[in-house]
């Protein structure tokens, strides 16, 4: 099945999701699959701010894309960050970085990912791990997700080591300081913060 990752509005397919949970006394038991058409379809969910897309995120999507057959970026629309890029500009980076993959698609959303992963078939949410310091604020994450969706699971992937220290903050900071940027980011990324910092040198 082939898959327009330029799509700009995911439309979700209306197809007869099968649940597969299934409980058996001592808890709850999730496929990591939906139905569709009687094939199994394994969609992930992976979402963030992405202000911008960093090779770190690349990374974990890069391993998504090798556990799931369907993995859509979810950028946020309303993340309680104050963003430097639009929401249209953030999607359009991470397209260019997306469009070899048939099996990824870039869209946004606002309220709450685990509604958005639901409209979408998706029975997962990816996180990057990259530090300790990630784990306490994505365990609460993972949990309130959990609650509010048990039948979507939150699934971890570590990003490599030498990403580990890196963010998308740490990566603007530096940019408006002259600092290079070259290792972290994309070549279009590191483009377009050179732009917005009117820094052409
Ligand atoms: N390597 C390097 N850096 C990484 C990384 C990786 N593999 N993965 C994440 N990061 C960095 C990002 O650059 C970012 O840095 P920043 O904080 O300096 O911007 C940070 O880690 C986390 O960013 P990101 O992965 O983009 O996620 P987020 O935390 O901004 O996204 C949402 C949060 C959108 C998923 C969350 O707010 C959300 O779900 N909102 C919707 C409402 C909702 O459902 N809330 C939950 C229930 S109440």
């Amino acid at each position: 099945m082939i898959y327009n990752c330029n799509l700009s509005v995911i439309y979700c397919r209306k197809i007869s999701f099968q649940s597969e949970l299934s409980y058996n006394g001592d808890g709850h038991h999730l496929n990591l699959y939906r139905l569709e058409e009687n094939k199994i379809v394994r969609t992930a969910v992976y979402p963030g701010t992405f202000d911008p897309v960093t090779n770190g995120h690349l990374d974990i999507l890069h391993r998504a894309v090798a556990l799931f057959d369907r993995v859509i970026i979810a950028v946020a629309s309303d993340s309680n960050k104050d963003t430097l890029f639009s929401l249209a500009e953030r999607q359009e980076l991470l397209r260019d970085e997306v469009k070899d993959f048939k099996n990824v698609e870039v869209s946004s959303f606002s309220g709450l990912t685990v509604d958005f992963a639901r409209q979408c078939g998706a029975v997962v949410l990816i996180r990057g791990l990259r530090a300790m310091t990630d784990f306490e604020y994505e365990f609460q994450l993972a949990l309130m997700n959990k609650k509010l969706a048990p039948d979507i699971e939150t699934v971890f992937l570590m990003t490599k080591s030498e990403y580990s220290f890196i963010s998308s903050s740490a990566i603007k900071w530096a940019a408006s300081l002259k600092g290079s940027i070259k290792e972290f980011v994309p070549s279009n990324v590191e483009k377009a913060l050179i732009q917005k910092y009117n820094r052409y040198d």
